[in-house]
């Protein structure tokens, strides 16, 4: 691929906007020598006003979402999107989250442009973990856990029963729930079922991966070590 096409696809502007760049001399390489709309890609050798390229493609990311944005792209409130670099919109392929959480979810959330990798955490067959904490309005009965492992529990407009979750009571109205699926607004709902309200979610886990010591707002990179951790929760 060409190197004017590449830094487009990042996010830097159209191919025109690049082309400019160019000529105005503000692409170089890390020695500072200016370089040329085609020559070679060399990606970790690019500088843009002095400032290495973002991520190349194959992009996974992490963010801690607060609670109030929402995933959806065209909602006219807070969106996650809003909490990444604005070039991180441009790009092509696309980066999108890797599900979703409500707007009054917070936690782990990830983010790609790996279509094959989004498959592989969201898929229905994935064994990927989920791990949320929910915080009700009323106390816990004491039925709950046996309810959500049975298997057999139904959401309302669903053909099919949900898989068993395992829920652990932390206190009187805090519990820890693990799912292996993905269902739309699925925690607030099977707590519905059972007659929960749910006040507060949190997911703190995909896979093995947490949000270790990311403040809430912030994202980072995921490198092949978080990647093994995503996945060493698989069979978990
Ligand atoms: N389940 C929900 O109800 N909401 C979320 O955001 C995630 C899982």
């Amino acid at each position: 691929m060409k190197l004017v096409k590449h830094i487009a696809n990042l996010g830097y502007g159209s191919r025109k906007d690049v082309q400019r760049m160019f000529r105005e001399g503000r692409i170089t390489d890390a020695a500072g020598e200016v370089l040329y709309a085609d020559d070679p890609l060399d990606h970790d050798n690019v500088r843009v006003d002095g400032e290495p390229l973002d991520l190349p493609p194959g992009l996974l990311l992490m963010l801690h979402k607060p609670i109030g944005y929402t995933c959806s792209m065209k909602d006219p409130g807070r969106i996650v999107f809003d909490l990444l670099p604005p070039r991180f919109r441009e790009r092509n392929p696309t980066l999108s989250t890797v599900g979703r959480l409500d707007r009054d979810t917070s936690g782990v959330l990830l983010f790609t442009d790996d279509g094959q990798l989004l498959h592989r955490i969201i898929a229905p067959k994935s064994k990927l973990p989920k791990v949320y904490l929910a915080t009700l309005a009323d106390d816990l009965r004491g039925n709950e856990a046996a309810l959500f492992a049975s298997g057999t529990l139904m959401l309302d407009n669903e053909k099919t029963p949900l898989l068993p979750a395992e829920l652990e009571p932390l206190d009187a109205r805090r519990a820890r729930l693990v799912l292996h699926e993905g269902r739309y607004h699925q925690v607030r709902r099977m707590f519905a079922a059972i007659g929960h309200h749910v006040q507060a979610l949190h997911r703190e886990r995909i896979g093995g991966l947490t949000l270790g010591d990311l403040p809430e707002g912030q994202w980072r990179a995921l490198d092949t070590d978080d990647r093994d951790q995503l996945f060493a929760g698989e069979s978990a």
